[in-house]
């Protein structure tokens, strides 16, 4: 569905992503885990058309089998494609309801019954999001935060959701709820995900396929329930 060839990412004189080649398969879960400053937010951002000065290939084949080079594309045609980030950082719009940043998910839609019923199944994963559907976006806590950068990141009804770290900062309890969210839309509502995280326990056991980037470069890559009992992974991401 998605193949990364040789992609590099440059700002400048830093040179962040050096030449990465990464696969995701179509109904797949697949982690991209590294520590902070790897590059795992620069390869997402280069593939939603966000980052400047990127080389190589990211291949993207749609529902509609047609296979394009997505290097170089606006932000707005690579969601148009089909594929949706829900930011590091969680980027919601402080001033703007919760419904309101919703609603922008969808900017790239007309459908608008369509929009209104994706929104209903949006407030059906994330029942906390429809308690407080008047709320700006701002006064949510850190977790709700994070449900709303997903839930906005859904609204544009996306095949392939990349979500950028969004069990950082998150109590434990909302960790698990939010990694629960991920397996549901992968098995249920068939969504292909690309997962950047630094929880990489909970990254690992969830995930099809798993690439770990250090300095730039993919290292090692496996299917998740592997490299979680690889020593190498143990001892850097695991804790030992
Ligand atoms: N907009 C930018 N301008 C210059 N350097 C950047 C920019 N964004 C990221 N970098 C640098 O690129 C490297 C990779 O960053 P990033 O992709 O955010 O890593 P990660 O998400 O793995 O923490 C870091 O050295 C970071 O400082
Ligand atoms: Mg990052």
């Amino acid at each position: 569905m998605l193949e990364l060839k040789d992609m590099h990412v440059r700002y400048g004189g830093i040179h962040a992503v050096q030449g990465v080649n990464i696969k995701v398969n179509r109904g797949d879960i697949v982690t991209l885990i590294g520590a902070n400053g790897a590059g795992k937010s620069s390869t997402v951002r280069a593939i939603a058309g966000l980052v400047k000065g990127v080389t190589g290939q990211i291949m993207y084949t749609g529902n509609d089998g047609r296979t394009v080079n997505l290097t170089g594309s606006q932000p707005e045609n690579v969601v148009r494609r089909g594929i949706a980030l829900s930011p590091e950082g969680r980027r919601i719009l402080p001033h703007l309801t919760v419904s309101e940043n919703l609603d922008l998910g969808a900017y790239s839609r007309s459908d608008k019954p369509e929009i209104e019923k994706d929104k209903e199944w949006v407030y059906s994963l994330f029942p906390r999001l429809k308690e407080r559907h008047w709320q700006k976006g701002g006064t949510l806590s850190g977790g709700e935060q994070q449900m709303l950068a997903v839930g906005r990141a859904l609204m544009s009804r996306p095949d392939l959701l990349m979500l950028d770290e969004p069990s950082l900062g998150l109590a434990p309890i909302l960790v698990q709820e939010i990694f629960e969210i991920i397996k549901r839309l992968n098995q249920e509502d068939k969504k292909t995900i690309l997962l950047i995280e630094q929880n990489a326990y909970a990254a690992l056991s969830i995930a099809h396929q798993a690439y770990i980037l250090e300095v730039g470069s993919i290292v090692l890559e496996g299917p998740g329930k592997e490299l979680m009992h690889d020593p190498k992974v143990k001892e850097a991401y695991l804790g030992g």
